[in-house]
């Protein structure tokens, strides 16, 4: 395994890998990996002939007053477990080379960015479009992993991929939980144990409402309602939203009918937490 650093070195492996015919598989991180991060690993592994995963904590995509520099970072930690699960290569670019002196260059989905996370964090859609085609303007992929966990961005992603003619294939992969359902992240390092216990009513209400769904409820805002109520109930919990979602536009629904998001984002202490459910309704 390689580690990176430069974003012309990047390229040029990259153009050597295209060259001799070689599909490369990419995961964009910002690191401190877990479990939920090396499934997308393995599946790329297993897709590709080479594996590029980047680590890059993105300070445009977090707002002022957000964590980017409390975000956790652990590098000897990454390599240890990206090594262990064959990866080809680790990008690590450096801010200023990112972000150099002068830059001005965004890119902005326009649909879909101003709702659910995008409401109470303005900016953090075009931070994530940008750096994620910039990341493709480095590591050139035939195939991009992302998890469902982060279901809006993936979707948007989906929709700049597209409407950008990206000739990249953008691979979804299922959320992965800890024990008790607790989707994984990063961030549930800052949770103290009695947040953490906290923490599991954001998919417990997914999963209600999941089954309210199916036991043939199809008014959303009823859906929302309830969802509020369930996620007030914990006194550790304040709630940012929860919401029943069109995947098509990402417009709340108050008929549930199609491919549809359940989402709930809240803040458990000071830790901003989000999880989904996807549903296909008929
Ligand atoms: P990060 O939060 O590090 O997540 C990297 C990728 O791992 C994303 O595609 C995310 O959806 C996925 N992931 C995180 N937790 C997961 C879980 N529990 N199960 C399945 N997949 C999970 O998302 C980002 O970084 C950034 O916004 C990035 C795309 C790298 C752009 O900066």
């Amino acid at each position: 395994m390689e580690l990176i650093k430069e974003i012309k070195t990047m390229q040029k492996i990259s153009q050597k890998e295209a060259l001799g015919n070689k599909t490369i598989g990419f995961v964009p991180t910002m690191g401190y990996l877990h479990e939920g991060h090396l499934q997308l690993v393995e599946k790329a592994v297993e897709d590709n002939d080479t594996t590029v995963v980047s680590i890059f904590v993105n300070p445009t995509q977090f707002g002022p007053e957000e964590d980017y520099e409390e975000y956790p970072r652990d590098l000897k930690r990454d390599l240890d477990l990206l090594r262990e699960r064959k990866v080809d290569y680790v990008f690590y670019p450096a801010v200023e080379d990112v972000y150099p002196e002068g830059y001005a260059t965004y890119v902005q989905v326009e649909k879909g960015t101003d709702v659910l996370c995008g409401r109470s964090r303005p900016n953090h859609f075009k931070g994530v479009t940008t750096v994620v085609s910039k990341l493709f303007n480095m590591v050139r992929p035939h195939r991009a992993y992302f998890g469902q966990k982060d279901g809006q961005q993936l979707l948007i992603i989906r929709r700049m991929v597209d409407d950008l003619n990206m000739d990249i294939e953008v691979v979804a992969c299922p959320t992965v939980r800890e024990e008790g359902g607790l989707a994984m992240s990063s961030r549930n390092k800052y949770l103290s144990p009695e947040e953490r216990e906290a923490a599991l009513v954001i998919n417990q209400t997914l999963q209600k409402a999941r089954e309210w769904i199916e036991k043939g409820e199809r008014d959303g805002w009823e859906v929302k309602k309830k969802m509020e109520r369930e996620i007030k109930a914990e006194p550790l919990a304040t709630l940012d939203y929860a919401s029943v979602v069109s995947r098509e536009n990402l417009q709340e629904l108050g008929e549930i009918k199609g491919p549809i998001m359940i989402a709930i984002a809240a803040f458990i202490g000071s830790t901003r937490l989000i999880d989904n459910v996807w549903l296909e309704v008929n």
